[in-house]
């Protein structure tokens, strides 16, 4: 690192070692390419020295791409009339769940829309049949209320994902007609009571987002203790109304995810599927700046195609076997492993050892 300059590695490391960083500072690191190589240097290594150098397979079931929502940048937005809608029935979800563990996943993501189309006792059904084959369950529905949320806990889910997407109140009402900014937040509070490992995250390059604003939602994912923190670029869909606008640059993504890793050294980072959608080696790159977490698509078939949140996703004719041992393959090339644990964040066992459970 000799030819950076002695004031970005100061920044850097003394955000490592105190896990600290200003909103003036946040702001400096995402405006300038000078501290991009000691940034991604001390997140690799916070990621190792508090993580180490095992990754997370976890596989992602996409279960429904129904959705009553409208968020302008999404291809599942209610709107998008083009699109072939499906919903897998409980026991389709859980033979593709099965299929799963048995090639080595350890959690299951339950993904869909957001839809009412599943009684809870029917997902709660799946939930608890998923935890008797001895995966871990993460859930991500969206905004449902305290009960539901509840009732999936009770059932036996681990964890819940859900976005802010942006901080910014007049960004977020730009984007999400007729949603309540401050529900989300509600329903995110709700979770970490509930106890569940609660993530959140957000999108980087929307339209009128600017850097003050990601260093806003920065600094809120380190207020609000979160246990995992998925950052991806905006990709625009061309079925959305946003579909003519540019997209967001995989670098400012990698340094937003960076920063997080520097600020919450002990959650789980994915390197999502977004960047690998930008950079052919995208996912690989953001395991070297401090992700820790990969979460391939465990669904087969059409499906893999029809959850087309953006366009250029990635392995779409690929088999969930093969994807596994593609991104095995890639993990040992860069001298990490695949962990053998149920998955959960460095954070969120210390937070249950502290409550003495
Ligand atoms: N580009 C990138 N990410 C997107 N998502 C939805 N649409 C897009 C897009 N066009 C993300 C949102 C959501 C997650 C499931 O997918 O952040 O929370
Ligand atoms: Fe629906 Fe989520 Fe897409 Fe919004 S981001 S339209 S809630 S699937």
């Amino acid at each position: 690192m000799s030819h950076i300059s002695v004031f970005a590695i100061d920044t850097v490391q003394k955000a490592f070692y105190t896990s600290a960083l200003t909103h003036r500072e946040i702001v400096g690191i995402l405006s300038s390419d000078k501290y991009d190589e000691a940034l991604f240097f001390y997140a690799d290594l916070a990621r190792k020295t508090h993580n180490g150098n095992d990754v997370h397979l976890k596989g992602l079931l996409e279960f429904s791409n129904v959705c009553e929502r409208n968020c302008f940048y999404c291809g599942l937005r209610r709107q998008n009339k083009i699109l072939k809608r499906y919903a897998l029935k409980p026991d389709e979800i859980i033979a593709f769940a099965q299929k799963a563990i048995a090639y080595g996943y350890k959690t299951i993501v339950l993904q869909s829309g957001e839809n009412n189309i599943y009684k809870i006792d029917d997902l709660c059904g799946a939930i608890t049949a998923i935890r008797d084959m001895g995966a871990h369950v993460t859930l991500s529905l969206g905004e449902k209320s305290r009960e539901e949320y509840a009732a999936y806990k009770q059932a036996g889910a681990n964890r819940y994902l859900l976005r802010i997407e942006t901080t910014d109140p007049s960004l977020y009402k730009q984007l999400h007609p007729s949603m309540s900014h401050q529900n989300r937040f509600n329903c995110l509070t709700t979770l970490q009571e509930l106890g569940y490992e609660t993530g959140s995250g957000s999108l980087v390059g929307l339209p009128n987002q600017t850097l003050s604003s990601i260093a806003d939602d920065i600094l809120f994912f380190k207020e609000s203790d979160f246990d995992m923190i998925g950052i991806g670029p905006f990709i625009p869909n061309e079925n959305t109304p946003l579909g003519d606008e540019r997209g967001g640059d995989f670098v400012l993504a990698l340094k937003v995810m960076a920063i997080v890793r520097l600020l919450l050294p002990k959650i789980n980072i994915p390197a999502t599927t977004a960047m690998e959608t930008l950079d052919k080696n995208g996912r690989i790159r953001a395991l070297q700046c401090g992700a820790n977490v990969v979460m391939p698509v465990v669904t087969e078939g059409e499906y893999r195609k029809l959850y087309r949140l953006y366009p250029g996703k990635i392995c779409l004719d690929d088999a969930p076997r093969h994807c596994r041992g593609c991104i095995t393959g890639k993990i040992m090339a860069i001298g990490r492993g695949v962990s053998a644990t149920n998955g959960d964040s460095v954070r969120f066992g210390d937070r249950l050892a502290a409550q003495g459970g």
